[in-house]
């Protein structure tokens, strides 16, 4: 399948995300650096993104005009990819007199394709601080805001400037724009799951030939989703579902029985004892998740053997991320997915990334259409250190026991009670300091357990959901009673920042 629409990256936090819109409306998009213009092949359209820099900068990011002019497709520059448009076709910017962030109102000056069936007024969300001083030659203005700014240009037939962002959901018609411009390629949408399963099953088929997949799994979305394409293309696996003593109430038997529904069978490596007398004594945040983390990389690749091949769900903002960025999460991640060992089988052309396409809610619809079931699709977040970090300070399988207890009442109430699908991650936490309550007239000395829900969309930033009171109060009923050493339960409703999401 070819790339339909390629969307040049100038920086913007939402560039991503203009590729996950295009690919809502059926159509093919990748995030390129601007560089790699010249050496794209069969585009329908390109989109220029936003970005922080102004064109004025003596650095500002460029784009090959001649080579964008000889493509001699339809072009959308969105905010700084409009002011670079209407720079290149010599017009002139200014800077704003004061910055434009947030919600603006959007005046409709033309008929033109670019906002059929868009509301006049509708809102508009902005994020820049230059404007449009002189148009180029040819070109005229599509729309104002209500201070009467040109907020959209169209520069030549198909070639269109918006100062506006299309991709969040705060321009309420920013989708009809994005409809509208890819209205005008000369090609029909071609992205849907089906059609891109179809072909990544080919290509695996293709890569691993006769040798054997090794892969891990956690039973989480996208480990799960990995290993039953691997078996829908009928390659050769070995999936590994290493127990780390750190997973939750009967999570060994759920996702055992979860890649049995689907017809994988895995190979479950008990490493419990190893790990937990590893963690013995420790309470030291990092050294805890180093020493998970080591034992982790030893238990898998010498229970693999010789590798011939080795497959991990790596996804598409992963991939960008490590390209593109140094931001704390593709530090985060690149530990992850990049360790030596992982390197090494890299270099020797060993790797198979095959979701590394796909966005988390491809994967998931991916995952769907080859019968995974939705309570795996729908799994909330776990981080790789498993309980531990849920267990701040030392670990001991006392705590552990108390935490899988507690944690099992409060996620069994939210799946009863519809309230699991409504967060993006709930978490227990078993405090390391006990504290005084009275049992049976005495004085007793037990844990507290805090329970915590939040929303999210991608980690980085969070908040906590109001869950109703009664449903607090019965989890909270149902720990007090039903988990011996416990006396006392928490709702933390704290905000990510500044707390994080997890405790350790
Ligand atoms: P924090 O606690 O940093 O968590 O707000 C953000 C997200 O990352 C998960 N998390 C981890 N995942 N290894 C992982 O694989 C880790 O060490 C780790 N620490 C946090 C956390 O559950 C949340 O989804």
């Amino acid at each position: 399948m070819d790339v339909q629409i390629a969307v040049l990256d100038y920086g913007s936090q939402y560039s991503q995300l203009i590729v996950r819109r295009v690919r809502e409306l059926g159509y093919y998009a990748k995030l390129y650096s601007p560089e790699s213009l010249p050496t794209l092949k069969n585009l329908s359209g390109i989109i220029l993104s936003g970005g922080p820099s102004s064109v004025s900068d003596a650095d500002a990011p460029d784009v090959n005009f001649e080579v964008l002019q000889a493509l001699n497709l339809p072009v959308l520059g969105v905010c700084y990819g409009m002011q670079l448009l209407n720079q290149k076709f010599g017009g002139n910017l200014k800077p704003g007199t004061t910055s434009e962030y947030g919600p603006a109102k959007l005046r409709i000056q033309d008929d033109s394709t670019l906002f059929n069936g868009v509301e006049e007024n509708s809102q508009i969300w902005m994020s820049h601080s230059d404007t449009v001083a002189t148009l180029p030659e040819g070109a005229k203005i599509l729309a104002r805001n209500e201070e009467g700014q040109p907020v959209s240009l169209q520069f030549k037939e198909n070639w269109f400037g918006i100062q506006f962002h299309p991709e969040v959901t705060h321009s309420h018609d920013g989708r009809q724009v994005l409809k509208n411009y890819l209205q005008c390629l000369d090609t029909e949408p071609e992205f849907d799951v089906e059609a891109f399963k179809q072909e990544i099953l080919k290509e695996i088929v293709e890569e691993v030939g006769d040798r054997e997949v090794v892969c891990g799994v956690s039973g989480g979305v996208d480990s799960t989703v990995l290993a039953v394409l691997l078996h829908k293309a009928g390659v050769k696996i070995h999936p590994i579902f290493v127990d780390n003593g750190l997973l939750r109430k009967n999570e060994v038997e759920e996702v055992q029985a979860q890649f049995k529904e689907v017809g994988v069978e895995i190979d479950t490596v008990d490493a419990s004892d190893r790990f937990l007398d590893a963690l013995e004594g420790e309470s030291d945040p990092e050294k805890k998740r180093k020493i998970i983390g080591n034992m982790f990389l030893d238990v898998f690749f010498s229970h693999a053997g010789d590798i011939q091949l080795f497959a991990q769900g790596t996804l598409y903002p992963d991939v960008i991320e490590s390209a593109t960025s140094g931001s704390k999460a593709s530090v985060i991640k690149t530990h992850h997915n990049r360790v030596n060992r992982v390197m090494e089988l890299k270099a020797e052309g060993k790797v198979l990334e095959p979701l590394s396409e796909l966005f988390k809610d491809e994967v998931r619809a991916l995952g769907r259409s080859m019968g995974v079931p939705e309570r795996a699709l729908n799994r909330h977040p776990f981080p790789g250190p498993g309980l531990a970090v849920r267990c701040p300070g030392m670990i001991t399988r006392e705590k552990l026991d108390i935490l899988r207890e507690a944690d099992d009442i409060f996620t069994s109430t939210l799946l009863r009670t519809g309230w699991y699908d409504k967060i993006w991650q709930a978490c227990t936490t078993i405090l390391p300091s006990k504290s005084v309550g009275v049992k049976g007239d005495v004085r007793a000395y037990e844990f507290p357990i805090s329970l915590r829900a939040v929303i999210s969309e991608d980690a980085m930033t969070a908040d906590w959901v109001e869950i109703p009171y009664p449903i607090l109060r019965e989890i909270s009923n149902k720990i007090l009673n039903g988990v011996k050493g416990v006396n006392r339960v928490l709702f933390d409703i704290s905000t990510k920042p500044p707390a994080s999401i997890e405790w350790e």
